[in-house]
């Protein structure tokens, strides 16, 4: 068995960001809630919960002196006005590459402007985005429905258009739905947002599993930047989303493994997946080294 890691795979700057930002208030002896789960990743969820951490669904139900934590993917305007007008002891803590997008969907807005956002309509994020529009706006998931679009409303065409992609958006589908829109909108404004981590993730992901037997994607089943990784990967070579060491495949010897996680994953799953795949490899994988390198 021949083992590669992806060198970005794992926690991305704003994940890693809002996961200290919980555990920081349980060493300063403050009891905390998150809004919705702070990160994709059971394990993470389940040891906060451990240390006392509850996950709540609205700010209405965070329990009394407790301090809310807003997890990387931000929220609607409505919602951080209603923590403020609860009195709420709050952290936030939105990736501030998100909150880029929510300043451009306001000021698209506010300059007359209409906002288009590539992106998946039913995802936090991307609510979170459009929570912070105060003027037309639309949700587009991909070229075919950027064409639908402009065929059914001949005048966006012409309009003053602002345009944002999610952060996790696919840069390959960014490039298609760019394409379209470039011949047939002459007043629009794009904005690359999409987040390095993701983008650079993704191509490493991309040329791993192109020079790969099979792929690992590590990562929770409700992460949709996991779940790229994996319709990236399947394209070139067979993949398998595992969320822990537990749910390991078995792989013929010989077999070129590529590995690679998404960004809601912590280095401890990673290295747990390596030692177990170790294990059944007779300890021949140096998995130390691989992760050090994975991690850099
Ligand atoms: Fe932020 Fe990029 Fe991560 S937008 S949450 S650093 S994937």
């Amino acid at each position: 068995m021949k083992i590669e890691v992806a060198s970005s795979a794992g926690f991305c700057f704003g994940v890693n960001r809002a996961v200290d930002a919980v555990y920081r208030l349980l060493e300063e002896g403050k009891k905390a809630a998150t809004l919705g789960p702070i990160i994709h990743n059971p394990q993470i969820v389940s040891d906060l919960k451990e240390r006392g951490v509850c996950v709540v669904e609205r700010p209405e139900d965070t329990p009394p002196g407790a301090v809310l934590v807003i997890r990387s993917h931000g929220v609607p305007k409505s919602v951080t006005d209603r923590v403020a007008g609860l009195g709420l002891s709050c952290v936030d803590a939105t990736c501030p590459f998100v909150k880029k997008l929510h300043d451009l969907a306001r000021c698209a807005g506010e300059e007359g402007r209409t906002f288009l956002l590539f992106g998946d309509s039913g995802h936090p994020e991307v609510q979170g985005i459009i929570g912070h529009c105060v003027g037309e706006h639309y949700v587009i998931k991909d070229a075919l429905e950027l064409q639908n679009l402009l065929e059914n409303n001949s005048l966006l065409a012409n309009k003053p258009l602002t345009v944002a992609a999610q952060t996790t958006f696919n840069a390959q589908e960014w490039e298609n739905t760019l394409k379209t829109l470039k011949k047939v909108c002459t007043n629009a404004v794009v904005f690359a947002t999409i987040c390095n981590a993701t983008a650079k993730r993704q191509k490493e992901a991309k040329a791993l599993a192109e020079r790969s037997d099979a792929m690992l994607v590590i990562g929770g089943r409700n992460s949709s930047n996991t779940a790229k990784l994996r319709d990236i990967c399947a394209q070139y070579c067979p993949t398998y989303l595992v969320e822990g060491a537990d749910e390991l495949p078995a792989f013929e010897a010989g077999t070129r493994i590529g590995i690679t996680a998404g960004a809601s994953t912590p280095a401890s799953i990673i290295k747990e997946v390596l030692v177990t795949m170790a294990e059944v490899n007779n300890n021949e994988l140096n998995f130390e080294e691989m992760l050090e390198e994975s991690l850099k």
